[in-house]
């Protein structure tokens, strides 16, 4: 593997010899996506993946984002550059325990997140992020009884927020509930007028003093509208990296763990990509995503409900 300035001539050079394009989540290293192609949320990046004429999908995200690409374009090669790219919620909700729950509860449709197995969206009707959420629930009828999995902290926040009862799996996501409501007041206390903006997959301990609750393009936004000059963000802090390009002389700081500081909040599972593995996943087009056909068109129609009624 080649170095240094090397290494992203290398991937130039790979990514217009394989017609690929590269897709990156705004919790990625910041070296990747200052390559990317493209940059942005869940759903914006199963949009691009969709739409897509190259030939390769390099995915620089966690393993469901890259499944989600190949289960809307299959024809194309999808490579991750690290397969152990995981996430807790999907990991919290193994398809056996998921199905069983489905048949206990036959008279609920399953609003899904995401951030979950192939084999979840197989069962479910209609998926979500967070930034079509609030969009899609509206357009369920009231009297629908719904069952939401796997992050019981957005389903809890949509709950509230719509006053919409809902069977929440009880799954969460290791980074984000990992922010502390102590440090998150010490550090307000500190700067008055910041405003706080979170992601919905943090805990109502967080959620309820944020100025903002949205997803991760939502929270962006809300960083190149807000008067002051100083934002306090509650989600993965690699997604500062956008907001320093884009507004150099405001100050973002990273909500607090338990230790005080915003490291304790990176995700892992994003981690694990580098610019390395991205040379040798688009050099070896490994590793590559396989779905088998059948499981890949049941997944298929609650992502298109979602494409359908997100947009
Ligand atoms: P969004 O980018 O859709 O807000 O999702 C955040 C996330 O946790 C992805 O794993
Ligand atoms: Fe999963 Fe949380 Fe990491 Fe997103 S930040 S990939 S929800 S563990």
């Amino acid at each position: 593997v080649p170095a240094g300035a090397d290494l992203l001539a290398e991937i130039n050079r790979l990514r217009k010899e394989r017609n690929a394009v590269i897709l990156a989540h705004y919790y990625q290293r910041p070296e990747i996506q200052d390559l990317a192609d493209y940059v942005g949320d869940s759903l914006q990046l199963s949009q691009m993946a969709a739409e897509t004429d190259a030939d390769v999908i390099a995915f620089c995200g966690v393993k469901f984002m890259a499944d989600t690409a190949k289960i809307l374009s299959p024809d194309k090669i999808v490579v991750l550059p690290d397969m152990d790219a995981g996430c807790s919620l999907e990991d919290s909700c193994p398809p056996d325990k998921f199905k069983a729950f489905r048949e206990a509860h036959p008279d609920h449709i399953a609003l899904t997140y995401i951030n979950c197995s192939t084999e979840v969206k197989a069962l479910s009707d209609v998926i979500v992020t967070s930034s079509s959420a609030e969009t899609i629930l509206q357009q369920i009828p009231k009297d629908q009884k719904i069952i939401f999995g796997p992050d019981r902290h957005l389903g809890g926040y949509l709950s509230r927020k719509f006053d919409r009862e809902m069977l929440l799996w009880p799954g969460v996501c290791i980074v984000h509930e990992a922010f502390s409501e102590t440090e998150l007041l010490k550090l307000k206390e500190q700067h008055p007028d910041a405003p706080i903006a979170a992601h919905p997959e943090c805990p109502p301990t967080i959620v309820d003093h944020a100025d903002y609750v949205g997803s991760t393009s939502g929270i962006l936004k809300f960083a190149q509208d807000f008067e002051g000059d100083t934002l306090i963000v509650a989600t993965e802090p690699h997604i500062i990296h956008q907001m320093e390009k884009a507004l150099p002389e405001k100050n973002f700081i990273g909500a607090p763990g338990a230790d005080g500081n915003c490291n304790c909040n990176i995700c892992p599972y994003m981690a694990l990509n580098t610019l390395e593995k991205l040379y040798t996943a688009l050099r070896d087009l490994e590793p590559r995503i396989e779905i088998e056909e059948g499981l890949r068109l049941r997944a298929k129609k609650s992502l298109d409900a979602m494409l359908e009624m997100a947009s």
